[in-house]
């Protein structure tokens, strides 16, 4: 039997969706999406359940997910619609302090980092993404007024998060109580991680920082 992947059909949707990021090419978000509506980047982008079905929810925005491992970014691409998504690019790539190489300058509206891997250990502490340098790096590629979305079921490093972010004058968070129990998103979309871990017993968390009009 030929593999999914071999088939005309997936082939049209690499083709449609998937973008090849180099790591010292900026992007061109108005001639990958032939518009200029705001970009929303998503971060570990995983299974894709977030950036399929929110990207339908949201025709005005256009969404780029960056995803390390390729089977995952496969998994999304089945997920999208060849007639029904016009507003999805997938990168198989690591993001890291260097996004500032692929992105330019004050460009994004918003990022969402979903369940971003723990490493609760702490001789594994420095391999967190979400730590000053990378913060400096989002600060610079997200326009003044745009935000950064935050969740994770890991309770330790929801507080790490929140105290990286409260070092900064940059940004601000959006939320009365610091760190909500609560979705943010009235059509907030469940992940496949955030229904893994729930199921075992781990609610997400979810924080919302704005980058400060300086
Ligand atoms: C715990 S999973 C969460 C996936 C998805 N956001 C969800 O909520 O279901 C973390 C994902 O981020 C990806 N990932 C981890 N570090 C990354 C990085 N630096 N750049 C891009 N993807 C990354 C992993 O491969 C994995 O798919």
């Amino acid at each position: 039997m030929a593999k999914i992947v071999d088939t005309p059909e997936f082939k049209a949707r690499q083709e449609k969706f998937l973008i090849k990021v180099e790591p010292d090419k900026v992007l061109d978000f108005t001639q990958l999406f032939q518009n200029s509506h705001p970009v929303l980047l998503e971060i570990g982008s995983g299974k894709g359940e977030f950036i399929s079905e929110y990207s339908l929810l949201h025709p005005e925005w256009n969404f780029i997910g960056f995803e390390l491992q390729q089977k995952r970014v496969e998994i999304t691409l089945r997920k999208l619609d060849l007639e029904k998504h016009h507003n999805v690019k997938l990168a198989t790539f690591m993001i890291d302090e260097k996004i500032e190489a692929i992105i330019p300058p004050a460009s994004v509206e918003g990022v969402f980092i979903q369940h971003p891997d723990p490493w609760p250990k702490r001789k594994h502490f420095k391999r967190r993404l979400l730590q000053q340098k990378f913060l400096e790096a989002l600060s610079r590629i997200i326009r003044p007024g745009g935000f950064i979305q935050v969740s994770t079921d890991h309770d330790e490093y929801a507080r790490w998060i929140w105290k990286e972010f409260s070092k900064r004058q940059d940004f601000t968070s959006k939320l009365t109580d610091t760190i909500s129990e609560k979705p943010l998103l009235d059509d907030h979309v469940v992940t496949y991680y955030e229904r893994e871990q729930r199921r075992l017993g781990f609610e997400p968390k979810h924080m919302l920082f704005e980058k400060k009009q300086i």
